[in-house]
């Protein structure tokens, strides 16, 4: 037997698709059980130990390499810019990352965007050569036009829900959102076989929608 897998999964929305995406590769990983706080889980018949991390942090677990492998989604990637290898994409979560404002919303003086992600955000407005403040939130962003915190705002759509809810429109699409698989640098070329024989057991499974 190889050497275990240290892999940093997301907790909340993208942990039960991550885990059945596995379990469907043929990764023997029981039945997921809900009702753990564990955060540390290991399972020695596949070789494999999942560190339950908040999503954000994900890419800083594997970039110091306390976790091999990592699975995150494209939004925190461009978020977080970590130095990081972006193995595979798992082709779950999906969503995208798009610019939302008011149906009614004209140019302003002063533009000003309220966002959980302001790299993303100050990149793409920079590429477009907008000059525009940002304004970093935690969450509950859709709030921000509705109360004149920023006339714009930067973030996640899965359904559009929220937007439907909050009679926002999206402006601009800015990328296409689904989760990836990333790996350690040093982790990749001393745990190569390992990694590899993961990686070609999820790809049997992972459905990439165009
Ligand atoms: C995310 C995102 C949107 C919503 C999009 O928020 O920020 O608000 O989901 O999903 P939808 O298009 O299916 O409605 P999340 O639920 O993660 O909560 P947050 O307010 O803490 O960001």
């Amino acid at each position: 037997m190889g050497e275990m897998l240290k892999v940093a999964m997301p907790k909340g929305r993208i942990y039960k698709q991550a885990f059945k995406l596995f379990r469907e590769a043929g990764i023997s990983i029981p039945e997921e059980t809900d009702d753990s706080r564990r955060l540390m889980i290991s399972f020695p018949e596949a070789g494999m130990e999942f560190i339950l991390a908040k999503p954000v942090d994900v890419p800083t677990y594997v970039e110091y390499g306390v976790a091999d492998l990592g699975v995150v989604g494209k939004d925190v990637l461009m978020e977080e810019n970590r130095d990081v290898y972006e193995l595979l994409d798992l082709g779950i979560a999906r969503c995208r990352m798009s610019v939302i404002a008011s149906p009614e919303w004209k140019p302003v003086l002063n533009p000003r965007v309220a966002t959980k992600y302001p790299n993303v955000a100050s990149a793409y407005f920079r590429e477009k050569g907008q000059q525009v403040e940002i304004i970093k939130l935690n969450g509950s962003i859709e709030l921000a036009p509705l109360i004149g915190l920023g006339d714009r705002i930067v973030d996640m759509v899965e359904t559009g829900q929220t937007l439907r809810e909050n009679g926002l429109v999206e402006q601009e699409e800015i990328f296409q959102i689904t989760s990836r698989l990333i790996a350690n640098r040093v982790s990749y070329r001393m745990k190569n076989a390992e990694i590899q024989k993961l990686c070609d057991m999820l790809q049997q499974s992972i459905v990439i929608e165009s």
